[in-house]
């Protein structure tokens, strides 16, 4: 596994008590963008890239944190009174040993990590780092907590110890992700049902090398502006407002509103229409599902980027593309495509070149497949 070289010689260098091993897989979502916070539906997959972490109990209460892709160590108390985050990569580690630490008594820990998740780019590295950091923790410790209730722990660090109000759809689909399915979660009961993805397609990711500097803070107004358009209907999310009954009322919400609600209630339609449409096979239907996913994301959430647009126009013109969409927060970091597989290499081929016309670099291009969820390794 590609994930453990160098990570054992590392480890070592922190501590001679033999370590455990940790996989904690990445996500795309095929369609369901920016709903998961307003209780709707997301349709992801656990992909093939991972966190590893290695780790061993230590005889005192501090926690120890080498990654291996900062080149950087961190450490701090279990027992500190008065915890506060560092604005650092370490403070992932540090919020999940908090939240951790609410639900069972942990002990202090050596952990090493190392990623092949791609950073900054959409495909939830930061969730493959939380879960792989937490269930390191719980292992050492002698505990154990369900793949849901390790999902909250690792979602609760990054609402309240990260300050990014995140939903939970990164961290169940780390948490939960099975081999060549995607997952149909519904945010609100947070039920799990399994779509098997076709055997003649494959997912291909664009990386577009952007990273935005406000996303964070252009996250956490979008969610505000959803939580707004929900109390201005009387409902408690925008899970509540159908198709039909946004089409009634919608008038009634100012703009930016009423696009941002739009958004959220066309997609939750869309993913349910995208899983009945893979069920079938139908993937031309499951593909113009995909496109309209990225035109609402670009147009009435506002939260795709120039450079997504144009991977994403680029792909509606190569022959047996299904649909291709902007995949994860936005603001910059990948697209997902749904390819007919012998039109990979095409797609791929087109894609570099359009984007080296306009932007004079490449965007980085994988073929992903769905993995299982986090699990110790061995
Ligand atoms: C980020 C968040 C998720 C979700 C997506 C947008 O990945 O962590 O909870 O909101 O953005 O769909």
């Amino acid at each position: 596994m590609i994930e453990l070289n160098g990570l054992r010689d590392a480890f070592a260098e922190l501590t001679d008590r033999a370590p455990r091993f940790f996989r904690a897989p990445g996500r795309v979502n095929l369609i369901g963008e920016h709903v998961d916070y307003s209780e709707g539906f997301v349709l992801p997959l656990a992909i093939d890239r991972a966190t590893v972490a290695a780790a061993a109990p230590r005889g005192d209460r501090r926690v120890r944190v080498r990654s291996l892709d900062e080149n950087a160590t961190a450490e701090f108390d279990l027992d500190d009174p008065d915890p506060q985050p560092a604005g650092a990569w370490s403070d992932y580690a540090r919020g999940v040993a908090l939240a951790l630490a609410r639900r069972v008594p942990l002990s202090g820990a050596d952990v090493a990590l190392r990623t092949t998740v791609p950073i900054g780019a959409g495909l939830s590295s930061s969730a493959a780092f939380e879960l792989a950091v937490g269930l390191a923790l719980l292992t050492v410790s002698g505990a154990a907590l369900s793949p849901h209730e390790l999902a909250h722990a690792a979602q609760e660090a990054e609402n309240g110890f990260v300050g990014l109000r995140s939903g939970i759809m990164d961290q169940l689909a780390s948490a939960l992700g099975v081999r060549d399915h995607a997952l149909l979660i519904d945010c609100r009961t947070e039920e799990v049902s399994t779509v098997p993805l076709p055997a003649g397609a494959a997912i291909l990711i664009a990386d577009s090398g952007v990273k935005h500097e406000l996303a964070g803070s252009a996250y956490n107004d979008r969610r505000a502006q959803s939580e707004e358009a929900a109390r201005r209907f009387g409902v408690r999310t925008l899970r509540d407002v159908s198709v039909a009954d946004f089409a009634r009322r919608s008038a009634m919400l100012p703009e930016p509103l009423r696009r941002r609600a739009r958004h959220v209630v066309g997609e939750n339609a869309r993913v349910l229409a995208t899983v009945v449409a893979l069920r079938e096979g139908d993937l031309a239907t499951a593909g113009a599902h995909m496109y309209a996913s990225h035109d609402s994301l670009r147009d009435d959430y506002e939260v795709s980027a120039p450079e997504l647009d144009l991977l994403v126009d680029t792909a509606r013109h190569v022959g047996g593309v299904y649909g291709a969409r902007m995949t994860g927060g936005g603001f910059g970091g990948s697209v997902v495509a749904l390819v007919r597989r012998d039109a990979a290499g095409a797609l791929s081929a087109a894609l570099e070149s359009a984007y080296a016309a306009r932007y004079a670099r490449k965007p980085l291009i994988t073929e992903v497949r769905a993995s299982d969820g986090a699990a110790p390794i061995g």
